[in-house]
């Protein structure tokens, strides 16, 4: 009997329509667009503005407009995944608010976090549900609002990120497309340099810590940068070698959208040119769990059945990881 495989069978954005630009920016921090496009290569990222609306709106925009787009019916989902790391609630999980939006009434559902990997880790752990015949109709959805947890009063930090999400299909296939191959791993001594100081179990909220600032993201940019250019890299060339693949054989690298150097670096890793690397970092900022999907979504019309694509992440944690997919459509 051929294997089954897991397939992307649809993929769908969705980007608040509020545009945050360097310009603004540099009316609420002390920094330049000249510093912002050449220290991180954004130009402009979309925020998610309007009381009472989280992520969970974002990702449900994004699933309802899949199922629109492949014709499949709501009912017919047997499992959502939910990878973010600004979850509407700290519980209940935020798959479960987008199942119930969207109207998946026959999804069980949960949420991963792995920070910027977690769409990745995500799409992994969701391929297995298909490979094992468990499940047929499997949506996976990576989605953030950043802007709830960024500091607009730290330049270090709110000119980086950005709200959005994508969601994307997967089914069974026998053809020989798919999820081909990936790699994940995770070093959590990392945590020291990117996290969220409070608002958890060791510190929960009080006045003390509204006061230091402490809800919301805490990077140290340089040690993240090293970490990141160099997992980044060595996972996308490890993922080529162990599967004889070339550069020539890859049609598209799909990077984290984090910072535009990191993402020359594993490109320049990978012998990949520029031509064949999905970026679009200057228009959407990091929105983590959001930027993979997201440049999928934009490139999915060049995408041609067979294709070879590498998807890379690296994030907080640390996590980091990559995916061969071969395009099924
Ligand atoms: O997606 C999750 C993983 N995260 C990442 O991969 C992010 C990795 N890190 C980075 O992308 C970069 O480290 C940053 C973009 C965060 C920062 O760039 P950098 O080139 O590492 O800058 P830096 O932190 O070394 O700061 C250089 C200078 C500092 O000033 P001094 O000390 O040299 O006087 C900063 O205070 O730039 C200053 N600076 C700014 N200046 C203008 C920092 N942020 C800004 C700003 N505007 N927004």
């Amino acid at each position: 009997m051929s294997k089954i495989r897991a397939k992307i069978s649809g993929i769908q954005g969705w980007v608040p329509p509020y545009i945050l630009t360097n310009k603004e920016l540099e009316s609420m921090v002390e920094t330049t667009d000249e510093w912002i496009m050449t220290r991180t290569g954004i130009r402009e990222r979309h925020i998610l503005k309007g009381a009472g609306l989280g992520t969970s709106d974002m990702g449900a925009e994004a699933v309802k407009g899949l199922l629109k787009k492949t014709g499949v019916k709501p009912e017919e989902i047997d499992l959502l995944i939910c990878a973010t790391v600004t979850p509407d609630m700290v519980f209940p999980a935020t798959a479960n608010i987008i199942t119930d939006k969207a109207g998946l009434v026959n999804a069980f559902s949960f949420d991963i976090n792995a920070a910027c990997s977690g769409f990745l880790f995500t799409l992994i752990t969701a391929s297995k549900y298909i490979e094992t015949g468990m499940y047929k109709k499997v949506i996976v959805v990576g989605a953030d609002k950043m802007s709830a947890i960024t500091d607009y009063t730290s330049r270090e930090t709110c000119v980086l990120f950005g709200d959005g999400a994508g969601a994307v299909l997967l089914e069974p296939t026998t053809e020989n497309v798919g999820i081909m191959d990936s790699i994940a791993g995770t070093d959590g001594s990392g945590r020291t340099y990117l996290h969220m100081k409070a608002g958890g179990s060791v510190k929960p909220p009080s006045h003390d810590t509204i006061e230091a600032r402490e809800h919301f993201i805490y990077q140290e940019g340089q040690p993240v940068f090293k970490f990141a250019v160099t997992r980044m890299a060595d996972v996308s060339a490890e993922i080529m070698e162990r599967n004889n693949l070339t550069a020539d054989d890859i049609s598209y690298l799909v990077p984290h959208q984090a910072n535009l150097r990191i993402i020359d670096a594993t490109a320049r890793r990978m012998g990949v040119g520029k031509e064949k690397v999905m970026i679009n970092i200057d228009r959407y900022g990091n929105t983590t769990d959001a930027t993979i999907p997201l440049c999928l979504w934009e490139w999915e019309d060049k995408l041609k059945k067979g294709d070879n694509i590498i998807l890379a992440a690296f994030g907080g944690g640390f996590t980091w990881g990559s995916i061969w997919v071969k395009w099924a459509y």
